[in-house]
C-alpha cells in the first residue's frame, strides 16, 4: 500500500491557492492509488508550538533547563519530533503546499523542518534521499526576472535547499505567481496573468502527481 503524507501550510483554508493545487495533485495521486493512504499534518490550522524545538535540541545537547524557562517538556517535545520524522520518512511520496509571507519561510513551516532536521540521519544517512517530494507554492506578488522584487522570495530558494541539496530528495515544483492580484487594489493589470499562472501551476501540480504516483505504480506492477 502506497503512501502520501500531504503537509499544508496556508492559514486559511477557504480560497487559498497553496491547498487547491495540492487537492489537483492528490486527486491525481488518489486517482492512481486508489487503495493508498493519504497522511495529512496542517501546519496552517494546526500549528506546531515553537517551544517543541528549543526542548529537543537542548535535550539532545544536554542543556539543563532554566528555571525560569517556558519550554515543552522534553519528553513530550521528544515524542511530537519522532512522530513528525517517522511519517516523513515512512511515506512513499511528499506534497507539501506553502504559501509565501513575509518574504520568506514561515514560523510553522520552518519549526516543522527544524524537527525534521533534529533527526541527523535524515542528512548523514541519507534516509530520505530520492524520496519525491512535491511542492505547490503560492505567492501574491511576482518574483520572476525583471519583477521590481525579484529576488525577494526567500521561501522558495530555502525550500530547495532543505527538500533538495540537503536531503537529496526528489524535489517537484508547481508555483502559482500574483494570487493577490484580483484583491489588491493597483495589481488590476496583473489579473489576467495571475489566472494564467494559477492554471499553469495546477497543470504542473497534476503532472508532478501523475509522474511520481505512476513510479509506485510501475514499483508494485
Ligand atoms: C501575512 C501575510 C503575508 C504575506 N506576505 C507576502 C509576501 O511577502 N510576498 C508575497 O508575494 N505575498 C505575500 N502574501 C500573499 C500570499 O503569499 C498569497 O495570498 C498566497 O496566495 C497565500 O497562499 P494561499 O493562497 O495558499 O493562502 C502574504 C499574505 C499574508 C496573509
Amino acid at each position: 500500500m502506497t503512501t502520501l503524507l500531504r503537509v499544508d501550510a496556508s492559514i486559511r483554508v477557504d480560497g487559498s491557492v497553496s491547498r487547491a493545487l495540492a487537492d489537483s495533485a492528490e486527486a491525481v495521486w488518489r486517482s492512481e492509488h486508489p487503495d493508498g493512504v493519504v497522511v495529512r499534518r496542517d501546519l496552517g490550522r494546526h500549528p506546531i508550538p515553537a517551544d517543541v524545538w528549543p526542548s529537543v535540541i537542548a535535550g539532545k545537547l544536554g542543556l539543563p533547563t532554566p528555571d525560569d524557562s517556558d519550554r515543552a517538556d522534553y519528553a513530550d517535545a521528544k515524542a511530537l519530533a519522532d512522530e513528525i520524522t517517522n511519517e516523513f520518512v515512512s511515506a512513499d511520496a511528499v506534497l507539501v503546499a506553502v504559501p509565501l509571507y513575509n518574504w520568506g519561510v514561515s514560523q510553522h513551516v520552518k519549526t516543522w523542518i527544524d524537527l525534521l532536521l533534529t533527526v541527523g540521519e535524515l542528512q548523514t544517512a541519507g534516509l530520505v534521499a530520492g524520496k519525491p517530494i512535491i511542492l505547490t507554492l503560492a505567492r501574491g506578488g511576482g518574483y520572476g526576472e525583471g519583477a521590481p522584487k525579484h529576488g525577494w522570495d526567500h521561501s522558495t530558494p530555502y525550500l530547495e535547499r532543505i527538500f533538495r541539496d540537503a536531503l537529496q530528495m526528489d524535489l517537484r515544483t508547481a508555483v502559482a505567481e500574483l494570487t493577490l492580484a484580483p484583491v489588491s487594489p493597483g495589481m488590476e493589470s496583473l489579473i489576467d496573468a495571475s489566472k494564467v499562472s494559477e492554471a499553469e501551476a495546477h497543470v504542473a501540480a497534476k503532472e508532478h502527481a501523475a509522474v511520481v504516483a505512476r513510479q509506485f505504480t510501475s514499483a508494485a506492477a
